[in-house]
């Protein structure tokens, strides 16, 4: 039976990105819409951000806490904020505008850090969203909400609006894309969240943390992430209360867009390819190490993404001397620590034609990295899903992973299962544990049979959005039981 989701969420694409989140969102959100599901994603309406045309206007106030400063504790505020709606690619995009919270240089903080009111600003995307249900008297089926900045969306109707009649028989659901950031909310600013003050403890509120307890249903976003945080070394200080949720927080694995991810239809490559036909893939490696200026008579390994410790990218650093050694080619696309990049400079100087380092966010760069580099190197800390692993896969790259999360769940070492591997793994986050899998992967490449096997393995293999999205209704399901 079709049902109606709301989504509330800080990030969508293709409207508002800065990671695999704002993927997640859209692409779910257009896989529900094409199982026939009524599917409403509430997004900030940022500066900058590019709605879709013909938009409607609804005028709504929005309760949010009031700063006891200028009234009284425990108060509220009414604020004026238009929801404008439109239609993106299999659902509605509910923009919430609000100028004085989302017209702003960055989407959770600028150069100083995170924005001190962002419990108010959540708080009014979150408000927003369950006002504009009252006000159309339509409420979801389902509410879903994504990372610590929905929480106050979940929260809010779990407690002041739990008897509204209209509102409260709505199932709640939180999906964890990443544990790492809590949105934590100290105590002297508890006020903006207007929520009882039994929700956090003296020191504040920790909006994850509340809303993992409080949500009829949590997942994140793989089957081993979901086990590997019920323990302390990953739990990012949630484990507990991840294991007092017992079978009430599941792992669903996040696909892939193929159409999307399609190197078939790929205006960026240089030559289409496909599983089917692979020969296009050739002139796309040509092309990128002309491009990169990369000699390209040995490996080439792609990595792409933040260089941040959790994607492991100072394992590359201490690395990349010995796999420049067995003479491998990096190239590198990403943004971040500073250190880091300075760290692989270094070595690129001695190599200019083994290492390119491109420093900046290129879509189009990234793509012809997927379809033109052997293999792509994913050495993440911890990863709740991944998303670069299955693209790879798709593009004919080999995955070479830590076996960690969602890159555990995708990826199988084809020397420890010949029959299904699709690259190569290792587990200790350690240099010497990631060259030793590189060797193994730069033996197999030499073979180019069996390379060819190993690359149509993973061409083949079918990573799109149905069968999570069909995991997700199941969940939805038992919410409305
Ligand atoms: C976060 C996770 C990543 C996941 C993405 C989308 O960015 O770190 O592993 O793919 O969310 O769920």
């Amino acid at each position: 039976m079709a049902m109606r989701i709301a989504m509330v969420a800080s990030e969508c694409e293709p409207f508002a990105k800065t990671g695999g989140l704002a993927d997640v969102v859209d692409a779910l959100a257009r896989a529900l819409g094409a199982r026939g599901h009524e599917v409403d994603v509430y997004l900030p309406l940022y500066r900058g951000l590019r709605p879709p045309e013909d938009l409607d206007a609804l005028a709504t106030l929005v309760p949010v806490g009031a700063d006891p400063a200028n009234g009284s504790e425990d108060g509220f505020e009414r604020v004026p904020v238009v929801v404008r709606s439109g239609r993106a690619d299999g659902y509605r995009l509910r923009l919430v505008d609000h100028e004085p919270s989302f017209d702003r240089a960055g989407f959770y903080g600028d150069a100083r850090g995170d924005y001190p009111d962002n419990g108010l600003r959540f708080t009014l995307l979150g408000r927003a969203a369950l006002e504009t249900m009252r006000a159309e008297a339509r409420p979801a089926d389902v509410l879903h909400g994504h990372d610590w900045q929905a929480g106050p969306a979940i929260l809010s109707l779990r407690t002041r609006y739990a008897h509204d009649p209209l509102l409260a028989r709505m199932g709640t659901m939180l999906t964890c894309h990443n544990l790492a950031y809590h949105g934590w909310v100290p105590r002297d600013r508890a006020w903006e969240l207007d929520l009882p003050r039994d929700i956090g403890d003296d020191a504040g509120v920790d909006l994850l943390r509340e809303t993992v307890r409080r949500a009829d249903l949590v997942n994140t976003v793989s089957p081993s992430y979901a086990r590997e945080s019920l323990g302390q070394e990953y739990g990012a200080g949630l484990d507990d209360v991840l294991r007092d949720r017992g079978d009430r927080y599941i792992g669903i694995m996040n696909g892939i867009d193929p159409t999307v991810w399609d190197p078939a239809r790929d205006r960026a490559l240089a030559a289409p390819f496909s599983a089917d036909d692979v020969s296009g893939r050739a002139a796309c490696r040509a092309d990128l190490c002309a491009r990169l200026g990369l000699s390209a008579d040995g490996p080439v390994l792609g990595v792409i993404g933040r260089l941040d410790p959790q994607k492991g990218f100072d394992l590359v650093t201490a690395g990349a001397p010995a796999l420049l050694a067995m003479g491998a080619r990096l190239a590198i696309l990403g943004t971040g620590d500073a250190q880091l990049i300075a760290g692989l400079r270094a070595i690129g100087a001695q190599h200019p034609d083994r290492i390119a380092i491109l420093d900046r966010f290129d879509r189009d760069e990234a793509r012809r990295i997927y379809a033109g580099s052997d293999m792509f190197l994913m050495p993440s800390r911890f990863e709740p899903s991944g998303q670069g692993q299955l693209i790879a896969l798709r593009y004919g790259s080999v995955p070479l992973v830590r076996a960690t999360g969602g890159l555990l769940d995708t990826i199988t070492d084809a020397d420890l299962d010949p029959e299904r591997g699709n690259g190569f793994t290792f587990g200790p986050a350690d240099p010497d544990a990631l060259v030793s899998a590189a060797r193994r992967a730069i033996a197999a490449w030499q073979d180019r049979d069996r390379w060819q096997v190993l690359m149509a393995q993973g061409m083949h293999e079918d990573h799109g959005w149905d069968r999570p999205a069909e995991r997700y209704e199941e969940a939805y399901r038992t919410l409305r039981d």
